[in-house]
């Protein structure tokens, strides 16, 4: 294979005109390129990332009647996935109706290490540990100052061996972010204090440390949020489809049950949940993967996979669902403001805090986890899906806007497939003598 050196440092055309090169790709190609690129903001979004060529679209939609902690939010969502907003849509105005989604933050810390080689005396540096941490939070003071000013900062620092590997140690070191996410400021600091952490061996005449790497964690464990919703049982009735409440309710503990112990169903029904907080995580300009990495990771903190809700049936009386899981986000800082869409979304939420936000996104995965798992075990989840997905098929078959609602219409009690849909758009057109 030919390697392209230089490839950043070429014009937007030439970068195409290797595509087109490499590919086979024509003409066509530029004029798809074109039309996606916007006529006056290009400049700040080629700026996001690098070897920009166009801008990928994702529909912005949004979830009206989200009642959380007594507080009403349309919820943005950006989602490419149909019947992900209906859904939360109808979750929120069906809980907004039994007192809302109930948030409680259980704590923001982020954490960050800087991981080093050393093979000097443990407990005598080990009671060093309070000078060290002095010395090195006096050394990034310079950093720490605006976001102390903030309510955050370094809230504090442990040295701890990595059993598992000789001479490997880290520094544990916990922040508060207040209202951002922290990534940019947390792996600056940790920067920062990597010469100061080997100036203050040095100092204390001990072995020198090798350092290895300093980086934030995802992993946030302890900056977690529960968001739980609870009605009568027999209030579920929406829900229940040709059920009773009370068989609804039990089949749908039944389901979260075997999502907390068998990850395959784990991973699906954390899926759902995250159809939500995804959608909310990337209408606020938000690190998607970072999110999915911590929760994932906390779903798994028992030694296995497991769902991140619960559900729980008190006397058959009450329903009570749950989802906890950590949710490191900001709403200042990164794309936040600097993305026109993200920052608009930020301000429909009327301008939350972090753990606002951490709320609301968590309400979302609430919302759709709670909708697909209702679907599922009532009447399955493909006929809400096939109805949307139907929109679809009927785009990519160049439907016009007068044979959508006879298509729709149609297979309104059919099922859906792109064939059936395809035969019987060729059909009438046939009779229409459009072909
Ligand atoms: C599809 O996007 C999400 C579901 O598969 C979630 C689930 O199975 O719980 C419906």
């Amino acid at each position: 294979m030919t390697i392209i050196k230089g490839f950043s440092k070429l014009s937007r055309e030439e970068k195409i005109e290797y595509i087109k090169a490499s590919t086979g790709l024509n003409n066509e190609l530029n004029q798809t390129l074109k039309q996606y690129r916007h006529p006056e903001k290009q400049a700040l979004f080629d700026d996001f990332s690098e070897n920009t060529i166009t801008n990928y679209l994702l529909p912005f939609g949004v979830a009206p009647n989200f009642l959380i902690n007594g507080r009403k939010y349309i919820v943005p969502m950006v989602i490419e996935e149909s019947s992900v907003v209906a859904a939360a849509a109808r979750a929120a105005s069906f809980w907004a109706q039994n007192g809302g989604f109930k948030i409680t933050i259980n704590d923001t810390e982020k954490i960050g290490h800087i991981w080093f080689t050393w093979k000097g005396n443990a407990s005598l540096l080990l009671s060093l540990q309070n000078q060290l941490s002095d010395h090195l939070k006096a050394s990034v003071a310079q950093l720490t100052h605006s976001m102390e000013q903030r309510g955050g900062g370094i809230t504090g620092m442990e040295l701890m061996p990595l059993p598992e590997l000789e001479n490997i140690w880290q520094l544990h070191v916990k922040f508060n972010t207040a209202d951002s996410m922290g990534a940019n400021f947390i792996n600056s600091c940790l920067e920062e204090m990597k010469n100061p952490l080997v100036d203050f061996f040095n100092h204390h005449n001990l072995e020198m440390p090798d350092i290895l790497m300093a980086i934030l964690s995802n992993y946030t464990p302890n900056c977690l949020v529960t968001c739980q919703v609870e009605c009568r049982i027999n209030q579920l009735k929406p829900y229940s489809v040709g059920l009773s409440p009370s068989e609804f309710a039990y089949r749908f503990k039944t389901a979260v049950d075997i999502a907390h112990n068998n990850v395959h169903r784990a991973a699906t029904h954390n899926k759902g949940i995250f159809n939500g907080i995804d959608a909310v995580i990337i209408a606020t300009g938000n690190d998607f993967r970072a999110v999915e990495a911590a929760a994932h990771a906390f779903a798994s903190r028992s030694g296995q996979y497991r769902s991140l809700s619960d559900c729980h049936l008190s006397d058959d009386v009450f329903f009570r669902f749950s989802l906890t899981l950590p949710l490191a986000i900001g709403t200042v800082g990164g794309l936040t403001k600097l993305h026109p869409v993200s920052n608009l979304a930020i301000q429909i939420l009327n301008n939350p805090s972090a753990k606002d936000l951490m709320g609301i996104a968590a309400a979302a995965g609430v919302a759709n986890n709670f909708s697909a798992v209702a679907s599922l075990v009532t009447t399955g989840i493909q006929k809400g899906h096939m109805k949307l997905h139907l929109t679809n098929i009927l785009n990519t078959l160049e439907a016009s806007d007068l044979e959508k609602p006879i298509l729709q219409d149609y297979f309104k009690d059919k099922t859906i497939s792109y064939k059936a849909v395809a035969d019987y758009l060729s059909a009438l057109r046939k009779k229409e003598g459009l072909q």
